[in-house]
């Protein structure tokens, strides 16, 4: 009997503990779309969130350490990811956000942070066979270009592509990539700093286009968004980034990233002015 007894309160106090645990901490619920190297991708040779990794991770953590948080990543599609912040369903997006007209709009949206030259250049890839093929915006006439959903680079697409090019919307650019590889499209319009993830693990097979995006100053590096009227948390939010920048993290963090992503020299491969890669 005394030893029951003992059991359960062994037992009442664990879960007691367990509970105190739980709600010590709030979480913060951060949404990202892990198709989009090095600033979100999966590490496969991981499970659950520890599989989430990149610069956006990394920045995820640090906001979250900062808030006094728990981590929660959601992975959902980068258009789910704008949804989920207006609905609510999370407290922010971290998901390599350009800032634009639009989405000011629409979010609150933090102080630029910046992430190596990941979106310095919009450009478009194609398959090594096509090398040379696109050297202006005319090549993609009659031609069928890919763009991620409610993208930068879908509205670079359908503001600076002839207006005869067929422009596909794709909902996830990891699988956008194996589609290019596959023929179902000629290009794909992407950041800079993922075609040289693309092209630093997949060598002599992808190709930058001569056709470069024209690209607003304003577009080059990337906020966080949080839902319209979430003052208190950008501020805080803003604080902590300022606070990042001035600590010098975000060279560091770019560089482990595109490590991560196998592309740790991918910064180092220079384009002639066909796209093809020099030397
Ligand atoms: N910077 C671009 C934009 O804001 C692309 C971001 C894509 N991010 C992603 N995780 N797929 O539209």
């Amino acid at each position: 009997m005394k030893k029951i007894v003992s059991l359960i309160l062994a037992l009442c106090m664990m879960l007691a503990f367990a509970g105190c645990g739980a709600s010590e901490k709030e979480v913060l619920k951060v949404a990202l779309s892990p198709d989009f190297a090095p600033m979100e991708f999966v590490d496969t040779s991981k499970t659950g969130q520890d599989s989430y990794v990149g610069f956006d991770v990394t920045l995820a953590k640090y906001i979250a350490e900062g808030l006094g948080k728990e981590l929660e990543i959601l992975p959902m599609s980068f258009d789910a990811c704008q949804v989920a912040v207006q609905t609510g369903a999370v407290d922010m997006s971290i998901s390599g956000f350009s800032w634009t007209e639009e989405r000011a709009a629409n979010y609150n949206l933090s102080d630029y942070y910046y992430a190596g030259e990941n979106e310095t250049e919009q450009v478009i890839i194609t398959v090594a066979a096509n090398d040379g093929a696109f050297p202006e915006a005319a090549s993609f006439s009659g031609k069928k270009v890919a763009a991620q959903n409610a993208s930068l680079q879908l509205e670079l697409c359908k503001s600076q592509l002839p207006e005869d090019c067929e422009i596909v919307e794709v909902g996830d650019l990891t699988t956008a990539f194996l589609q290019l590889q596959n023929g179902d499209f000629d290009a794909l319009a992407v950041a800079k700093g993922q075609a040289d993830v693309f092209i630093a693990n997949n060598p002599g097979e992808i190709v930058i286009c001569g056709f470069a995006f024209e690209v607003d100053a304003a577009y080059e590096a990337n906020v966080i968004m949080l839902p319209k009227g979430a003052d208190e948390l950008t501020a805080k939010v803003n604080e902590l980034l300022a606070a990042a920048y001035e600590a010098g993290y975000y060279g560091e963090w770019y560089a482990e990233a595109l490590e991560l992503a196998g592309a740790e020299t991918a910064a180092d491969v220079t384009y002639d002015d066909e796209g093809n890669i020099a030397g």
